[in-house]
């Protein structure tokens, strides 16, 4: 074949999403969805929607979503933009400020789609390794940095990063501080305020997760009307659909729904913490739907996800030297937890080759 990539392109490793079974059955504890239905006034959106309408295009700025997203978090709407999930909204600062061999800086681990998304500008990314407790590393701010992009909540650590330090961290920083709050709703804490405060930073959150809502494919960045405009430029002209417009909107509109299932989420977490020392595992504080449980004994930690894959339980695991003692669990149910824990304590009886 003649085909010829840009050379960035060629070179880099696609990003690779969690797995995602093709077979039913699993309990599926890998890609931190919310194991709850989200609001029933949802499915009523959408079936409203989902009429003769879905001949014309969509509204390119999701007005009704960013509408009530202004009433929700009081929030003007002209610092609102509706993303695609959170990786579109990405994708749009990438391109908005990520230019041939311009730096982006982000601690890590952490999710792995920023550094995709600089390569694909032919951009590269300053890492800078968190210390042992996940707390935001010293040597983050750096002149060079057009985006500084912190996830917090983390993943895959699921610590978070006090609102103080970020708002330091915005004041030291020369370009853009991203704070990704993915997992925001499952924390003590937030950094939208910042979004208000500062000029420099876009605060980005989605409905994939607190709102059970990962199939749809909704997310919203805050920021300055500046910096809203400037995303406008290189967002896809239509990049949210008639039927999820309406889903988000009806999602914010029962917010109590969410944040019940994000409580009884919290609640299922504490218990699994509680119980990975039992198993084996050290937990780390979490301030997210997932929990990341090193292996107490030391050594690899795929053994026991395989086994725990083989016998249709599916957690995350990193093969990355940092992260290969460790096991990613998303919280689900219960009645989830409860299998995963009775699972991992199998692995733990004694026999030839145990885990
Ligand atoms: C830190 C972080 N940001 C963003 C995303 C992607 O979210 P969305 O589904 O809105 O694209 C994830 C998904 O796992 C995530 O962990």
């Amino acid at each position: 074949m003649t085909v010829t990539f840009r050379r960035n392109i060629a070179r880099m490793e696609g990003y690779a999403p969690g797995e995602q079974p093709q077979t039913p059955g699993f309990v599926k504890l890998n890609t931190n969805e919310n194991p709850y239905p989200p609001s029933p006034r949802v499915r009523e959106a959408i079936l409203a929607e989902a009429d003769d309408r879905l001949r014309l295009y969509p509204d390119p700025a999701a007005n009704a979503l960013r509408r009530q997203a202004a009433l929700t978090y009081g929030i003007d709407p002209s610092r609102i933009i509706a993303g695609n999930g959170s990786d579109d909204l990405l994708a749009m600062i990438a391109k908005a400020f990520i230019g041939e061999r311009d730096a982006m800086a982000c601690p890590t681990p952490t999710y792995t789609l920023y550094d995709t998304l600089v390569a694909i500008q032919g951009g590269k990314t300053v890492r800078v390794p968190f210390p042992a407790d996940y707390s935001l590393p010293k040597a983050l701010s750096r002149k060079e940095a057009r985006v500084t992009m912190v996830a917090s909540p983390n993943s895959p650590s699921g610590t978070a990063v006090p609102t103080a330090v970020l708002a330091a961290l915005a004041d030291e920083v020369r370009g853009v501080l991203v704070v990704d709050e993915a997992y925001a709703d499952f924390a003590d804490d937030t950094a939208l305020p910042l979004a208000h405060e500062r000029d420099n930073v876009i605060v980005l959150r989605t409905f994939s997760k607190s709102f059970s809502l990962a199939g749809m494919r909704i997310a919203l960045g805050f920021a300055h009307p500046k910096i809203i405009e400037g995303l406008n430029k290189v967002k896809d002209s239509y990049n949210l659909d008639r039927l999820s417009i309406a889903a988000g909107a009806a999602a914010l509109s029962d917010i109590a729904w969410m944040e019940r299932n994000a409580a009884r989420i919290r609640r299922t977490r504490e218990t699994l913490i509680a119980a990975l020392p039992s198993v084996g595992y050290e937990p780390y504080p979490s301030q997210s739907n997932f929990v990341l449980a090193r292996r107490a004994r030391g050594g690899t930690a795929r053994p026991a996800y395989e086994a725990l894959k083989a016998k249709k339980i599916l957690v995350r695991y990193f093969d990355t030297p940092r992260l290969a003692d460790c096991l990613r669990i998303s919280v689900g149910t219960d009645d989830e937890i409860a299998a995963l824990l009775a699972a991992m304590r199998k692995l733990r009886q004694p026999r030839p080759g145990g885990l």
